[in-house]
């Protein structure tokens, strides 16, 4: 991220949930009706401009039509994991929510039916964090009273005390989301925090996304999908900092305390949340991006 700013890769993922919610077919993957109000952008031409703009730093990659299908790979890999999260949420048998690297994640907002009963806490980047609640007030936007806020730096400060002095009990089940944030973070701060929500009292359980070593996708457009966006991100002052193979998530997870761990694959995910039609998120079946564990 850059210094004392908020992060553009969280601006780019709501523009990308709003831009769903705004033009995509019915059933629609996601129903984030917040996350525009939340970008602050002015009209539904600036979103198609901006996403426009990132289309064309793909382009400049690689062609039009490539970079057409991995906006929408991009897009809808960014909904189907909001989607996941409230799916095993509405299973889930916890007492709090925790939103790790929350950005403009308007879950608590949105979904009273699935976190109303929950104490919520959305921890972020001090400027990432300051930035969304300007923005949540500019958008007249009501935060419930079981909602609290946790400025963290996962790289220069320790989760398990800031999520303590939050008032994020180890002792209770828990539900942590960790969606688009990994990738950002050292080997280093990736480990420490999974360990830290596997502490949690059983039952507790995470859904993340991940991105896996170009290696692992050879093939042509998946591997160069994953250096192209590396590519963007980093020009947004993001550079990805991890990536990773399944296996070795899955034992970093198990050593965590999360002895369940289930990966979604692109066929799961097509004929779940795209009714089996392949067209918008042209993975290769295999491939998985977004996982769930619990710890029992
Ligand atoms: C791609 S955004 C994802 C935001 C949100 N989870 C979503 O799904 O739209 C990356 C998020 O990671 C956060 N982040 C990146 N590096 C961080 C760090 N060192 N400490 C705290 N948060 C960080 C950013 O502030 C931002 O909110």
């Amino acid at each position: 991220m850059i210094e004392g700013q908020p992060s553009r890769t969280a601006l780019m993922t709501a523009v990308q949930r709003a831009h769903h919610y705004l033009t995509a077919p019915e059933p629609k993957i996601l129903r984030d009706d917040l996350a525009f109000a939340l970008t602050g952008l002015e009209s539904t031409e600036v979103l198609q401009s901006y996403l426009d703009a990132i289309t064309a730093q793909f382009a400049a990659l690689s062609d039009a039509e490539t970079a057409k299908t991995f906006v929408s790979r991009i897009d809808g890999a960014v909904c189907m994991r909001s989607r996941v999260v409230e799916e095993k949420l509405a299973e889930a048998d916890v007492e709090q929510l925790v939103i790790l690297g929350a950005g403009l994640d308007s879950l608590a907002y949105r979904r009273p039916d699935l976190t109303a009963n929950l104490q919520v806490f959305e921890v972020d980047h001090p400027a990432t964090q300051q930035w969304k609640k300007d923005q949540i007030t500019a958008a007249n936007i009501t935060v419930p009273d079981n909602v609290a806020f946790t400025a963290f730096d996962f790289e220069n400060q320790t989760l398990a005390e800031a999520l303590k002095a939050g008032g994020v009990r180890q002792d209770k089940p828990t539900f942590f989301t960790w969606l688009g944030v990994h990738m950002y973070l050292t080997d280093e701060a990736v480990k420490s925090t999974l360990n830290v929500m596997g502490a949690h009292a059983p039952g507790s359980e995470m859904v993340m996304d991940f991105i896996s070593p170009s290696y692992v996708l050879a093939g042509g457009v998946a591997e160069d999908s994953v250096e192209q966006l590396k590519e963007v991100v980093m020009k947004m002052g993001e550079p990805i900092k991890s990536q990773y193979y399944e296996p070795e998530l899955e034992e970093r997870l198990n050593t965590a305390g999360f002895d369940r761990v289930d990966f979604l694959n692109a066929r799961w995910l097509i004929d779940h949340y795209l009714d089996g039609v392949k067209a918008a998120f042209d993975m290769p079946d295999e491939a998985t991006s977004i996982l769930w564990a619990k710890r029992s």
